[in-house]
């Protein structure tokens, strides 16, 4: 992922959790066991999606546009903790190994498709214009330095 824009490694990534959020969907009355493998996936991924987002991309595009208060950034944030909210509501029926959980994934589904559509759409094109190639490989750096605990909490164990 090293060389990619940063628009086309998180669009890739968004597309990878839609589709594993898809297959538990898919999964989850047939073979629930299943269902909960791609559940803790996408919950890690998202968790990680995320964690790169606010401890790496924000700040970046923050600092180079002089933008941060009331800017979009600050709205992608607060609706990452509406995100965060969904994904343990689910996540907790999940644990209970109860599939009816269709509400809850009705809103998260609502809430990514706009959140990832406005970042898709205005600010990783953004991001990609704001930085240098340097810059770039800095951030790819940055991400792949932080430490799995941040994110890699799922079904009460702390581990996948
Ligand atoms: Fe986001
Ligand atoms: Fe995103």
């Amino acid at each position: 992922m090293s060389d990619a824009k940063i628009s086309v490694t998180f669009e890739q990534d968004h597309d990878r959790l839609d589709a594993l959020f898809h297959s538990f969907q898919e999964q989850k009355r047939k073979d629930f066991a299943k269902a909960k493998e791609a559940f803790v996936e996408f919950k890690i991924g998202l968790q990680r999606h995320i964690v790169w987002e606010e401890d790496v991309l924000f700040p970046k595009w923050e600092e180079n546009s002089g933008m941060a208060e009331g800017g979009p950034t600050q709205v992608m944030r607060t609706e990452h903790q509406m995100i965060g909210q969904c994904l343990e509501a689910i996540h907790e029926k999940v644990q209970a190994q109860n599939p009816d959980s269709d509400r809850e994934e009705q809103r998260l589904v609502e809430i990514l498709k706009s959140h990832n559509m406005k970042e898709e759409r205005i600010l990783y094109p953004s991001i990609d214009q704001v930085i240098s190639e340097a810059e770039r490989a800095e951030l790819y750096q940055a991400m792949k330095e932080i430490p799995e605990e941040r994110y890699r909490t799922c079904c009460g164990s702390g581990h996948a």
